[in-house]
């Protein structure tokens, strides 16, 4: 399987920095892309610099390449997760602007009918962040806003986050193993 992770501006650049790790952990080959506000916040809220978090792909393309293979629906990809979403990422895909490499590579596999899924961070929302949600649940896409559950008992950050990152990567039909799941109200 093979699936471009876009990395946006919102705040929780860890969430794509974990997905990479865990895309690798299920064997899942990856492309990765991060946004100009991305690569400032991935600086701003974690110990990564962009050169390593772009290590934790396959493949890596510059935001603004549009002549990238992924750009093209010819080149066969699977899935794409945008991780963390902003609302202006969420907005170009939602109106096609495919004016950057992130927004371009969505367009192409909502065309192709491919998975799309989107981890929007925003709060609260407005009318027009919800609009854009709906129209693309509405075309198929996934969206999956990273809220933490805690029906698990997590126990620190890494924890909220790894429960994130094991549903996301459960929407491609790949589970990872040791994933700590709900098991019913008798263990919890
Ligand atoms: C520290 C920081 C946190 C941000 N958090 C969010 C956020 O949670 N959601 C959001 O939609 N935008 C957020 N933004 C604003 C986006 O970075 C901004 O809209 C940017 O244009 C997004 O561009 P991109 O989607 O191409 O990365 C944040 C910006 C900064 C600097």
């Amino acid at each position: 399987m093979k699936v471009i992770v876009g990395i946006s501006g919102a705040t929780g650049a860890i969430l794509g920095i974990r997905l990479l790790e865990g895309l690798k952990e299920a064997g899942i080959e990856t492309h990765v892309v991060i946004s100009p506000w991305a690569a400032a916040n991935i600086q701003l809220e974690t110990a990564y610099t962009v050169k390593e978090v772009e290590q934790l792909a396959d493949y890596s393309y510059a935001h603004k390449d549009l002549g990238a293979v992924i750009s093209s629906g010819s080149y066969r990809m699977d899935a794409m997760i945008v991780a963390p979403c902003s609302m202006k990422t969420l907005a170009s895909i939602r109106l096609g602007l495919s004016d950057n490499l992130i927004a371009r590579a969505a367009d192409v596999l909502l065309k192709e009918r491919k998975k799309l899924v989107l981890l929007t961070r925003e709060t609260p929302l407005s009318d027009i962040h919800l609009e854009h949600m709906l129209a693309l649940s509405r075309m198929g896409t996934t969206i999956f806003p990273p809220v933490p559950a805690f029906y698990n008992h997590p126990q620190n950050i890494e924890d909220l986050i790894r429960h994130i990152v094991v549903r996301t990567i459960d929407q491609l039909g790949v589970s990872l193993p040791a994933a700590k799941r709900w098991g019913g109200m008798k263990e919890a």
